[in-house]
């Protein structure tokens, strides 16, 4: 199975161009990478980008910093660019002891250019579009989708048009929307129904769709994953033991195993070091804690889905069927947290300086949670991913946080309040 994560280099087929080309996970099948805009396969399953050689760390040295030092890693040598990647690997101290591992570090992914990882994906999303000759770009979002294709599609002077669940958007990512100037349809249902309006609208040749269904997109992030080993290993001479990361509708997930499979196949690493990938949830939005709980092969949908943490409030996650071999062959797992729970790993994270928002704060909440029930070890070198900046969702910030406190224009006054002697 292509998805094995001790799977061979591929040999390339007659269809590849520059040794790269797009596989059907499912059945093999292989398409010309760049000849007709394609998002799955004839039988409608997921599509894979291949490389018929894939990169060693070595290939990246001295290649500069952000996700096009990975060009050797992706199907382009440049790409529309902001520029993105380069994030921070925080430490978090106090964190750290209060939750007990030996390692905690904070990939924070909100220091992108629009504040979310989303950013790595179009970088390598919106170059496929130039080369495809499209105009008209468009994603179904739960908001970082969209602020991030605006910015992307503005910057390569392309229309944008995004599909977002009406009131179920947090205001920072609308706000970045209509600015980057994309045209923005508020739709009575949830994300995944926009999901489904925006394939049909691509499947129509109106729009060239780039949510994390369009295989390109994982491409730039698998970046995420590249970042974390090598600023992982200069750190400590070792790679970490752990991953835990939010999940929506799985990209990510599928990414970063991706990213770590194409590195055993050029032989950097070994199967054993790869990193556990662990996927957290919101509870009320949580189908692929259900799949891997009961082993199933894909997830189930979930019609109706609710969590503070809008950015992950997803009950289809489309690349469920690339993240869960993903969590299985890495030993890694998956759990569910409150909005409580996210809530408080928010506010945790903030008093460590590090500002994000809901979703990516459930990701330091499930290693809590893991690791208070024993699935984490103590001695495990761990790295929470937090996905979106603090300021893509001010009014969960203002619920999280301290209240304004009114006080009158006067230095005694505020003396008085502060309880100053
Ligand atoms: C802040 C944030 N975290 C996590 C996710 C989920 O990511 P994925 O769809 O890759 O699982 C999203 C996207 O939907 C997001 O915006």
């Amino acid at each position: 199975m292509s998805l094995d994560l001790t799977a061979p280099a591929p040999d390339a087929p007659d269809v590849a161009e520059d040794g790269v080309w797009l596989e059907c996970i499912e059945t093999g099948e292989t398409y010309a990478p760049f000849d007709e805009i394609r998002y799955t396969s004839d039988g409608g399953h997921l599509l894979e980008v291949k490389y018929a050689d894939p990169p060693a760390l070595e290939d990246f040295e001295g290649q500069g910093r952000g996700v096009w030092r990975y060009r050797d890693a992706l199907p382009f040598e440049e790409g529309v660019s902001l520029p993105e990647g380069d994030t921070p690997l925080h430490e978090a101290p106090r964190l750290r002891e209060d939750i007990g591992v030996n390692t905690l570090r904070i990939k924070h992914e909100g220091m992108n250019p629009t504040g979310s990882f989303k950013d790595r994906g179009m970088t390598v999303g919106v170059r496929v579009a130039k080369e495809l000759g499209v105009d008209r770009l468009a994603c179904a979002s739960t908001g970082n989708t969209s602020a991030a294709l605006a910015a992307y599609g503005a910057r390569g002077g392309m229309q944008t048009l995004v599909l977002l669940p009406s009131g179920k958007v947090a205001a920072g990512k609308i706000a970045q929307a209509a600015l980057h100037d994309a045209r923005i349809l508020e739709v009575d249902g949830n994300f995944d129904s926009c999901l489904d309006i925006v394939q049909d609208l691509a499947e129509r040749g109106e729009v060239y769709l780039l949510n994390s269904l369009n295989p390109f997109r994982l491409e730039g992030q698998k970046t995420i994953g590249l970042e974390i080993l090598e600023e992982f290993r200069d750190d400590y001479g070792r790679f970490p033991d752990r991953i835990v990361l939010p999940v929506g509708n799985a990209g990510n997930t599928a990414a970063l195993y991706k990213a770590f499979r194409e590195l055993v196949q050029s032989g950097s690493l070994d199967p054993e070091e790869v990193p556990k990938l662990t996927g957290v949830q919101a509870e009320g939005a949580a189908p692929m804690v259900e799949a891997v709980e009961n082993g199933w092969e894909d997830t189930e949908r979930w019609d109706e889905v609710e969590t503070r943490a809008t950015a992950i409030r997803i009950g289809n996650p489309v690349n469920a069927p690339k993240a869960l071999p993903g969590i299985r062959q890495t030993n890694g797992t998956a759990v569910a947290v409150s909005d409580a729970e996210i809530t408080s790993a928010q506010r945790d994270l903030a008093r460590e300086g590090i500002g994000v928002e809901p979703a990516s704060a459930a990701s330091v909440a499930g290693l809590r949670k893991l690791r208070s029930d024993g699935v984490v070890d103590a001695d495990e070198d761990v790295v929470c991913l937090t996905t979106g900046h603090l300021l893509k969702d001010p009014d969960a910030a203002f619920e999280a946080g301290n209240e304004p406190e009114p006080v009158a224009n006067s230095t005694e006054s505020v003396l008085d309040h502060i309880g100053a002697e």
